[in-house]
């Protein structure tokens, strides 16, 4: 059994709880700064709570620490479990700044502990299918990348105007939120992000004023990409294509499937994953964390990953803002 402290334990937080709690690997504890609510979650899941983050610290040892607070805290919350000597995982995104970013690298690296950031499509079949596919390279170089994607957020969160959504420094706003899973992905797919011309604009999302609607034009190396995003359509669908020099591969998130579309053959070929319910997709991936820990392979994002991805974040910010392209060095 690992000793595992959720520090966060809001709506991700307690979705994380339950979730390593049922690997049945892992004893489970609780911190939350709002004490009625870790309260709560605690008597829910029968496990010890605190309200204090440097209080449950002090009261034991944890082999690994999951930071599920908003963004603006990751990053000390990081490094203070690195230096409790516990394995970090910590959610998306990074951090809202480069802030100690490098300092979180350095000092994960000196403590030889397992890290990883919990952009959960690195564990949805349908990525890691097309993923596999493409760097056995049949189609060869990827040229050209599109994605189309929207869900109703109020639907899914209905308290987005009450919490970090709203404000974009404690890492709100579409960009930060949504888009950056999608940014993660494709840059796992086809390399980072070299350069970022963003659109945003509020649309629709009563109550916040942070953006819910984002045209992105980037390039990746290579390949051109194009980001269609929105948080108000009433389908939550995900369509991603990579058109490749042989061929194409798209990735439909809500059909749970990716497909292939080879030049020689001239019609889809589509790989339907097994039905996954969404705990599914976060038990695997506390299960990855756990195997990260013990020293195996996992397709969890990395520190450097996710400092990446934080870059494209501030860069479609910073472009939506001036107006102009912003590259990424
Ligand atoms: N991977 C996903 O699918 C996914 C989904 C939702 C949220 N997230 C990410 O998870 C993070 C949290 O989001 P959420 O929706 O759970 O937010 P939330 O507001 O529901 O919960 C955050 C919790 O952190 C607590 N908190 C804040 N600072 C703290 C501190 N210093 N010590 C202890 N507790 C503290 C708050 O009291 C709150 O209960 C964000 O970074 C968000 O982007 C990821």
């Amino acid at each position: 059994m690992h000793s595992i402290l959720i520090v966060g334990c809001g709506s991700i937080g307690e979705r994380h709880l339950r979730c390593f709690q049922r690997t049945g690997r892992a004893d489970v504890a609780a911190c939350d700064a709002n004490a009625t609510l870790v309260q709560r979650v605690a008597q829910q899941y029968s496990v010890t709570s605190f309200n204090d983050f440097n209080a449950a610290l002090a009261a034991r040892r944890y082999d690994g620490i999951v930071i599920a607070t908003p963004a603006h805290t990751h990053v000390p919350l990081a490094l203070a479990a690195l230096q409790h000597g516990a394995a970090v995982f910590i959610e998306k995104p990074l951090s809202t700044t480069l802030a100690k970013v490098d300092e979180l690298r350095d000092a994960a690296a000196k403590s030889g502990r397992f890290t990883a950031v919990a952009y959960v499509y690195h564990l949805m079949p349908w990525i890691l299918g097309a993923r596999e596919f493409l760097r056995g390279g049949e189609l060869g170089r990827p040229l050209h990348v599109t994605i189309a994607t929207g869900q109703h957020f109020p639907t899914f969160r209905p308290a987005y105007r009450e919490i970090y959504y709203a404000r974009h420094e404690s890492g709100g706003g579409a960009i930060q939120d949504a888009l950056t899973h999608i940014a993660n992905a494709v840059e796992w797919l086809v390399g980072p992000t070299t350069s970022v011309f963003c659109d945003a604009a509020h649309q629709a999302l009563e109550g916040v004023t942070v953006e819910d609607t984002v045209s992105v034009a980037a390039r990746n190396g290579n390949a051109l990409v194009n980001y269609a995003l929105n948080q108000f359509q009433a389908p939550n669908e995900m369509t991603l294509s990579i058109h490749c020099e042989g061929g194409s591969v798209r990735v439909e998130g809500h059909e749970q499937r990716w497909s292939v579309f080879r030049r020689s053959t001239g019609a889809w070929e589509h790989h339907k994953a097994a039905p996954l319910e969404r705990d599914e997709l976060f038990i695997a991936q506390a299960n990855a964390f756990l195997d990260g820990m013990q020293g195996k392979p996992t397709p969890l994002a990395t520190l450097d990953e996710a400092a990446q991805t934080l870059k494209f974040n501030l860069a479609a910010l910073e472009s939506a803002r001036g107006g102009k392209a912003v590259k990424i060095v």
